[in-house]
């Protein structure tokens, strides 16, 4: 399976932090974000990697990450545009992904768990990832009925549960065939929750959910969220040794 990081996207949230900087090169805790989505895959077990990038410093990722080589990857480079969505920049790897099945994480998502007995089982289909949160609004929210995703809804007023999907989502090659049909949402963006409700709908969609902790980190909250958590995680651990 390949790895793909989407790092593209305006990080406006976070503005005026992401005025002369890239959001995913700020820092979280002691490293910059792209570190731990980074780590998340390499952990899992993936080697071949591309990390899609806005145009706005994106030479400071080939500074900072190179060739994956300090890895013990290889990291390949690709430019969206314009942020049109998370989907459209999925889009922008289906040459280099080969006909092979993608694991696809948000540069900006952290991930306590490793998921990589879900990536060494994976075969066919889709598979996201869910976390019990207590703000569902901000994200894509999973409504749930016996041992199966019924349907995933973007950013509802009225949450049908308190599942958000994550930022982690694995693809068979399918995917691609399904970001050609997308029409862009009431925000101008080609969403990734049309690609898991098509996968839904062919009832080809699993799901697990997380048992660690995870945070998002676009947004001056969530951002600072991270740090602790990974700081009270690393200080555990210190703790342990
Ligand atoms: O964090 C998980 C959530 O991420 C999911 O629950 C939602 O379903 C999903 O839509 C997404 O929501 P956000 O609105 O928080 O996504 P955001 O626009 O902040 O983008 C998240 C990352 O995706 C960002 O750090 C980089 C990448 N991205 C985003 C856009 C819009 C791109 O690579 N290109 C883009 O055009």
């Amino acid at each position: 399976m390949r790895g793909i990081i989407l790092a593209g996207g305006t990080g406006s949230r976070l503005f005026p932090l992401t005025k002369v900087t890239n959001k995913h090169l700020l820092p979280v805790y002691d490293k910059p974000m792209i570190y731990y989505p980074l780590k998340t895959l390499v952990d899992a077990g993936i080697s071949d990697i591309m990390i899609v990038s806005g145009r706005g410093h994106a030479g400071h990722f080939l500074e900072l990450l190179g060739s994956g080589a300090d890895f013990g990857v290889r990291l390949t480079y690709e430019i969206q545009e314009n942020a049109g969505g998370i989907a459209q920049a999925l889009g922008l790897a289906e040459k280099w992904a080969d006909d092979e099945a993608v694991a696809v994480i948000l540069g900006d998502n952290i991930f306590q768990d490793s998921v990589k007995d879900d990536i060494s089982s994976f075969t066919t289909g889709a598979k996201i990832f869910l976390k019990e949160v207590p703000d569902a609004e901000r994200f894509g929210v999973a409504e749930l009925g016996k041992d199966r995703v019924i349907s995933i809804e973007e950013k509802p007023k009225q949450p049908k549960s308190n599942y958000a999907v994550t930022g982690l989502y694995l693809y068979d090659p399918e995917v691609f065939s399904i970001i050609r049909t997308l029409k862009p949402s009431g925000r101008g963006e080609l969403e990734i929750t049309d690609v898991n409700n098509e996968y839904l709908t062919q009832n080809m969609m699993q799901y697990a959910i997380l048992k660690g902790y995870w945070s998002d980190a676009g947004t001056f909250n969530s951002l600072i969220r991270a740090s602790v958590l990974v700081q009270k995680n690393s200080q555990q651990q210190y703790a342990d040794e």
